[in-house]
């Protein structure tokens, strides 16, 4: 498509290409804009508005509910596929063949010991540190473990880092629980399947023999798949930003770590189930909830609810509901907290306010619940998220590296004082 946007500024025109996405999604090249106008910038804070790259890996669409990796949607691959599979699928863009998906299992084998020297590191934390912290510090540790450059532009050397990363990171995600728990560290078994390893790396005593219920492992593996990437959310373009500045991989998945704990991102799956556990103690009525999160003199936010690009439904949160009803009853779990999430659900998308803002539940409303059924503990909620959300950030840091983007600086608009004069100490 080569069709031009027109700009008027100052009695002169400005003419701006035009281009189209795949799914028709049409954008304004803004790249040239600054210079075409000597010096005016667009101004989006927030990005609400501003695609940041061109990118194969994953579309959404919020208006109709739409996800898909790579071209397949994601109801599909819940269904159908597996997180492996969908890891190799999401970083090298084509699903595998039987003899490719093994040898990926392999080379993830392979390379996920991780140096005993890292536990000093671990031991150093007080059991009372956040799981996410420790994970972001540990990955960011790895640089150090691992100090050998790679080669962006290499296929193999790519390859490589991704499983190495993908092995050694569920390693220390396990880690972050056992250090909570003051519990002796596992190590992976490679006679497992990466989500039964990474369990059993969890949850596993060393005076006790293990048995794991495949109820749990087939959620946990769909959860994992759902989580696996969402195109440029917060921690996706943290970890592209951070390296557009040639940050190694390692550093800048530990950046994305850290974006991702925020409650507004991925740790909102700990603050719903706070939440739910606060309106289950406050006598249930969820009714109050929702009034507290309309008024706009309270700070309070209806958690798991809104999202940026959703203005239909999160077709995740729809996948999510219905497995955390098929599981919570498999295991015969009975957690209030589920069915005053389903009130508090019904009640708020019953309300003008939010259906206004288009406001509907997304992937973390219902996730806790399920975690919580695992018997998981809820500080450990995003940790589970940022193991998912793994192969999303790497095949979205080795995208940006191959495409040779440009280091990402945003510019803005200085509010501050005009030139003023220093004034001596003894004059202020
Ligand atoms: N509860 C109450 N009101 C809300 C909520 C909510 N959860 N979310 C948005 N709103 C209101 C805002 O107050 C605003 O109202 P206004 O127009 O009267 O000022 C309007 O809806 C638009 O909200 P914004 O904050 O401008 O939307 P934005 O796209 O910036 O934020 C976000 C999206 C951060 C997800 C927001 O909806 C939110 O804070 N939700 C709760 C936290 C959460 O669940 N985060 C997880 C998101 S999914 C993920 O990252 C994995």
């Amino acid at each position: 498509m080569s069709s031009k946007a027109k700009f008027s500024y100052n009695s002169s025109e400005v003419e701006l290409e035009m281009g189209v996405g795949t799914m028709d999604e049409k954008y304004v090249d803004f790249s040239q804009f600054r210079s075409q106008t000597n010096g005016v910038i667009s101004l989006d804070p927030g990005y609400k508005n501003t695609g940041s790259c061109e990118s194969e890996i994953t579309f959404l669409d919020g208006e109709k509910g739409i996800l898909m990796y790579r071209g397949y949607p994601i109801e599909q691959l819940a269904e159908k596929s597996n997180f492996v599979e969908v890891m190799y699928l999401l970083l090298k863009g084509e699903l595998p063949t039987a003899d490719q998906l093994a040898a990926f299992n392999d080379d993830i084998k392979e390379y996920d010991m991780v140096s005993e020297d890292v536990t000093k590191i671990l031991s150093a934390f007080p059991s009372s540190a956040h799981p996410m912290g420790v994970l972001s510090t540990l990955t960011s540790a790895l640089t150090a473990f691992n100090p050998k450059a790679v080669n962006a532009k290499s296929p193999e050397d790519m390859h490589r880092a991704a499983v190495t990363l993908i092995g050694k990171f569920a390693v220390l995600a396990s880690w972050t629980l056992r250090k909570m728990k003051g519990l002796p560290l596992n190590y992976p078994d490679s006679k497992l399947d990466f989500v039964e390893n990474f369990y059993q790396m969890m949850f596993k005593r060393p005076n006790r023999d293990f048995e794991m219920d495949p109820i749990v492992i087939n959620a946990l593996d769909k959860l994992l798949i759902l989580h696996a990437d969402h195109e440029q959310n917060c921690s996706t373009s943290t970890v592209r930003l951070v390296g557009s500045a040639h940050t190694g991989l390692f550093a800048s998945i530990s950046a994305g770590v850290s974006a991702l704990w925020g409650p507004l991102h991925g740790g909102a799956n700990q603050a719903v189930v706070e939440m739910l556990d606060k309106i289950k103690e406050d006598g249930g009525d969820v009714q109050k909830w929702v009034n507290k999160a309309k008024d706009r003199n309270d700070e309070f936010r209806l958690m798991g609810f809104g999202h940026r690009v959703y203005k239909n439904f999160d077709p995740r949160a729809k996948i999510i509901k219905t497995a955390a009803d098929q599981v919570l009853d498999k295991l015969g779990v009975h957690d209030e907290s589920l069915e005053i999430a389903k009130k508090l659900e019904r009640a708020a998308l019953e309300d003008d306010y939010f259906v206004e803002r288009k406001l509907y539940p997304n992937v973390d409303f219902y996730s806790g619940l399920i975690y919580r059924a695992f018997g998981i503990p809820t500080e450990m909620f995003t940790v589970m998220f940022a193991v998912g959300r793994l192969p999303g950030w790497i095949s979205q840091w080795i995208e940006m590296r191959q495409n040779n983007e440009p280091i990402g600086r945003p510019r803005q608009i200085y509010t501050g004082h005009p030139k003023r004069d220093f004034v001596d100490i003894s004059d202020r």
